[in-house]
């Protein structure tokens, strides 16, 4: 499918965006494989992939953050990895904190153990740092990006800002900046302020603030650089972006947001992908009256409807679409996803 391979060819990065449960992680592991097909070094970042998807990639048990290869009988070479956010945030921390000592302080404290792993937006912003990583790593010529499956498509493109947002909060401010200065002392409004919050949420949870914003004291430059090297990679030529949509009526209008959205920061998807699209034409050889040709008749009907709600979608934005057929099988090793060859 040589508009598939255009498309591979032409990234370093491609990113695939889609409203939940269309087959975003498994379009990003068949790309992959058509990467490595046409003599890519390729790594797939997967978010959440389901048990069997990585069952299928032969990567039960040791599935993580660290990428492992993938054998198979391809030209290029295929690594699959599977988002650690927990593991990607430690990392960003000990990179950026100026010792060991102080690295250890936030990994350790009550509160970064709490919010490391249950912020909202954690795992989209870490899979923006994980895309970097990965696509700075020379081991790599192109890294395939799943993304979460998010109620929000857009937490994802929002989220390198997210910290820096955190680092300009008053609350942080408040208390780290006069750490900076001459006077460490925290000020005595401040000070109020805490004593009020304690009272109310605990004053161990306020002593873990504290600590949790001074150990980042001037590591915040470090997340705001990091956070827009990755925001100008999520934009730059190299990205390339793939919506999945599936040929249901609501999947379309969602698609239909999404590349909207897209085209707010100036972003054009390369392919849209229609995923488990039914394929089916009538068959003159069936006796009409026969339960074969029964069951053909209501699947070409689907067939039909599903081809006037993608024309109806794609009215406005002429794009090529890439079909893919539903699968009779669910997906059960590697051959399955074979979808682009
Ligand atoms: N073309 C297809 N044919 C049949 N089943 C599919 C196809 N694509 C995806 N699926 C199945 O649909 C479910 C959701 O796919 P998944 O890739 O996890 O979606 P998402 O990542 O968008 O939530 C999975 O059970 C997957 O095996
Ligand atoms: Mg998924």
């Amino acid at each position: 499918m040589s508009e598939i391979d255009d498309f591979i060819n032409d990234h370093e990065v491609v990113i695939c965006l889609g409203a939940g449960g269309v087959g975003k992680t498994t379009t990003a592991a068949a790309l992959a494989i058509r990467a490595a097909q046409i003599g890519r070094r390729v790594v797939v970042l997967t978010i959440d992939p389901a048990r069997r998807l990585a069952d299928a990639m032969g990567l039960s048990g040791e599935f993580g953050n660290e990428p492992v290869l993938v054998p198979g009988p391809w030209k290029g070479r295929l690594w699959a990895a599977m988002l650690d956010s927990k593991e990607t945030l430690d990392d960003l921390v000990i990179s950026n904190a100026p010792d060991q000592k102080q690295a250890d302080s936030i990994l350790a404290n009550k509160l970064y153990v709490n919010i490391s792993s249950t912020l909202g937006g954690t795992q989209e912003y870490m899979a923006s740092e994980r895309l970097l990583q990965l696509h700075i790593d020379p081991q790599f010529d192109l890294v395939v990006l799943d993304t979460p499956p998010s109620k929000h498509a857009f937490d994802f493109l929002d989220s390198p800002g997210r910290l820096n947002r955190f680092f300009d909060h008053p609350l942080y401010r408040s208390v780290l900046m006069p750490r900076k200065g001459v006077l460490r002392a925290v000020n005595l409004a401040t000070q109020q302020a805490f004593k009020t919050i304690g009272q109310v949420v605990g004053a161990s949870l306020v002593t873990d603030a504290v600590e949790f914003f001074a150990a980042f004291d001037g590591m915040d430059e470090g997340f705001a650089e990091r956070a827009s090297e990755t925001a100008q990679l999520l934009q730059a030529e190299v990205t390339g972006y793939a919506v999945v949509t599936s040929p249901r009526v609501e999947a379309l209008s969602e698609s239909k947001w999404i590349i909207s959205r897209l085209g707010k920061r100036r972003i054009k998807p390369s392919v849209v992908l229609v995923n488990r699209r039914h394929l089916f034409s009538n068959n003159p050889d069936l006796k009409p009256s026969s339960p074969e040709a029964q069951n053909l008749a209501d699947l070409v009907k689907l067939s039909d409807s599903e081809a006037a709600g993608i024309a109806e979608f794609n009215k406005d934005f002429n794009f090529e679409l890439v079909e893919i057929p539903e699968q009779a099988i669910p997906v059960a090793d590697l051959s399955g996803l074979d979808l682009f060859s």
